[in-house]
């Protein structure tokens, strides 16, 4: 079996890629007695040489060598096909200005618009479980102010081209080693420790579990 962990965040040891590498060892764990190869493939973005989508529609023209493929010549080209094709696949990213990463963004504008039909079925070759996993400063109250039902777009997209994406939002992260070193006015930085050591280990235990259930959703649509 085959899983993609999807880091959309710039950071290889901090918040996001931190639950990423617990949902990897939920998945891990899960599968650990099947009989198949289990391969759960790293994917940072930001290591990766790509851009968004270019409007060519290539991937929607009828007859074309390229129908329901992204044609684009870069390190999404051989990437993208396995990733469609894989058994489960968890992204991770940061909020920045109230979104997901651009590097996120144009990894699923290329990955969700070539499978996308105007007003047709899905092209998707296969339909595994998703999940999300977003992290950002805010409180959850704050989230609930400020950004509400703001990700129901993509995770709604999501739906209709593959599946309803699991949805872990990870709030009031640590964002430095050392507050006292970084010009901050918004954040107590005793209370952003304090968090870290009582509410993140709870966050990890989720993104284990959240891989620990993809695991099993895969297993379940491969019986
Ligand atoms: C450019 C930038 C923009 C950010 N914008 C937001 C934001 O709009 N809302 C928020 O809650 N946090 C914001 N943050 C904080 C990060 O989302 C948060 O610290 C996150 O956990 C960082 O993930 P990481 O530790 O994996 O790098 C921003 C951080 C950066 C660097």
């Amino acid at each position: 079996m085959e899983f993609y962990i999807i880091n959309g965040g710039p950071r290889k040891k901090y918040n996001t890629a931190e639950l990423l590498k617990k949902a990897s060892e939920g998945i891990k764990d899960e599968l650990k007695d099947i009989d198949e190869d289990v391969n759960i493939h790293q994917i940072h973005l930001y290591d990766l040489n790509f851009k968004g989508c270019k409007s060519c529609f290539h991937c929607k023209r009828i007859g074309g060598k390229y129908y329901a493929q992204c044609p684009i010549k870069d390190d999404l080209l051989e990437l993208l096909p396995k990733v469609q094709n894989s058994d489960g696949i968890i992204f991770g990213s940061p909020i920045y200005f109230g979104e997901i990463t651009g590097e996120l963004r144009s990894f699923l504008e290329r990955f969700l618009f070539s499978i996308l039909v105007y007003g047709g079925e899905s092209n998707a070759p296969k339909r595994m479980p998703m999940a999300m996993i977003y992290t950002m400063n805010v409180t959850e109250e704050g989230f609930n102010l400020f950004y509400g039902d703001k990700f129901d777009i993509l995770e709604n997209a999501m739906a209709n081209l593959i599946s309803k994406p699991y949805s872990l939002k990870v709030y009031d992260t640590f964002q430095f080693s050392d507050y006292s070193k970084y010009e901050n006015y918004a954040f107590d930085p005793e209370l952003k420790a304090k968090r870290k050591e009582e509410h993140f280990p709870i966050d990890l235990d989720n993104a284990y579990n959240l891989g620990k259930k993809i695991a099993q959703d895969s297993l379940k649509l491969n019986e």
